[in-house]
């Protein structure tokens, strides 16, 4: 018998430390004291999903075929659910057979991308900051190396496409967490003739937060653009369903096979309840137009929006003004742990910009993810 420690996966030690670590184990010390703390550090839905969503999953957990293994790739119905919906909200056709893949949450669908198409020691052009998977999820993980795309301020926060050249996978994300930037019209023709012209680089662009837009802004899909890519899709945001964990992947046919492949050998599938809910969800749309329910969920994110990028703006802070996203990105200095750590001391949590990336240092994000008195207070404790 030894007592020696079993080592990781040598790919393990490519993880950065965890940066929240520090953050997270203080949060938790002060909830535990009793503190009333307002935590801005999470993109995790404090609203409920719409009504008619849970109870479609009610209904279809009694469904007599539900609790079945499911496939892989995802129910043929909702599959023709999700091709109905794409035509109506983007104005594309999708072939529900081969080019829609059912995935459990935008980061399971990335990560069984990236171990279909990235090698050890390939390139990956990642964004910074970024949504971190696709550094470490998809990169480290795949024993790859990041080629990082700056996202700045000048910029409007879109890479410089430049940089991706000779990659062999390439990640967007707009609307973007976690600067809540948008693409320009320009922008995406760039990225479509990129992908177009660079058959040897997988184009993902990741539609998280394809539906939390607010007032007359409606987030268009690359696949508008060009068909040479894929685009990954969530629930979790706007329906509130994070916990759901369900979304589904749609581009390329080649592409989604692949992903296809990595899935039958890791997951069996959403459960068929859940995809079923996500049909009905979906195909309560009518062409862009949301549902009220989630036109509802919508106003508020969008309400919370106005008032923190006005009251930040009033605190003198550099706010980055957005019509999408419930993370405001404010630039607070050259380094942001110390307004981190003040914010804290005041009970309040918000998301240093490092934990995004080089490029977020100086920056913090704050996820509108309390109700709005809850926000106003947080930010009159900040002043
Ligand atoms: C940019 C981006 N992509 C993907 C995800 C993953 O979402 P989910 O796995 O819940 O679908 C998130 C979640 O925060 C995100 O911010």
């Amino acid at each position: 018998m030894t007592n020696s420690t079993l080592p990781y996966a040598s790919r393990l030690s490519a993880l950065p430390p965890y940066l929240f670590a520090d953050l997270e184990k203080k949060t938790a010390e002060k909830i535990a004291a009793g503190r009333d703390v307002i935590n801005l550090g999470i993109g995790d839905p404090d609203l409920p999903p719409p009504g008619y969503f849970t109870r479609s999953l009610q209904m279809h957990v009694a469904d007599p075929d539900a609790h079945f293994y499911p496939t892989s790739r995802g129910d043929p119905d909702v599959r023709k659910a999700i091709a109905r919906f794409f035509k109506g909200r983007f104005g594309v056709d999708l072939d529900p057979e081969s080019q829609i893949c059912v995935v459990l949450g935008g980061k399971e669908g990335l990560s069984s991308l990236g171990r279909a198409y990235v090698n050890p020691g390939d390139i990956v052009a990642v964004p910074s900051p970024a949504y971190p998977v696709y550094a470490q999820g998809i990169t480290a993980l795949c024993d790859a190396q990041t080629q990082v795309m700056p996202l700045k301020s000048e910029n409007g926060f879109l890479p410089d496409l430049n940089l991706a050249e000779g990659v062999r996978a390439l990640f967007v994300n707009y609307p973007n967490n976690p600067t809540g930037a948008v693409a320009t019209e320009f922008f995406w023709e760039q990225l479509a003739d990129f992908a177009d012209t660079h058959p040897e680089t997988l184009v993902c662009h990741d539609h998280a937060y394809s539906e939390m837009t607010f007032g007359d802004y409606i987030a268009p899909s690359l696949l508008q653009y060009t068909k040479n890519c894929v685009e990954m899709h969530s629930l979790s945001k706007v329906f509130n369903a994070t916990g759901f964990r369900i979304g589904f992947a749609a581009g390329r046919a080649d592409i989604i096979s692949g992903m296809v492949r990595v899935k039958t050998q890791i997951d069996s599938g959403a459960p068929l309840f859940i995809q079923r809910a996500m049909a009905d969800g979906l195909l309560s749309y009518r062409g862009t137009e949301p549902p009220p329910e989630v036109e509802k969920i919508r106003r508020v994110y969008g309400e919370r929006r106005v008032y923190a990028e006005k009251a930040l703006a009033l605190l003198g802070l550099d706010v980055t003004h957005s019509e999408a996203t419930f993370y405001v990105w404010v630039r607070v200095g050259d380094d942001e742990m110390p307004f981190v750590e003040r914010a804290l001391d005041h009970d309040v949590v918000v998301t240093p910009g490092r934990g995004f990336g080089a490029e977020g240092i100086g920056y913090i994000r704050l996820a509108l993810t309390q109700p709005l008195p809850r926000i106003e207070e947080a930010l009159h404790r900040l002043v």
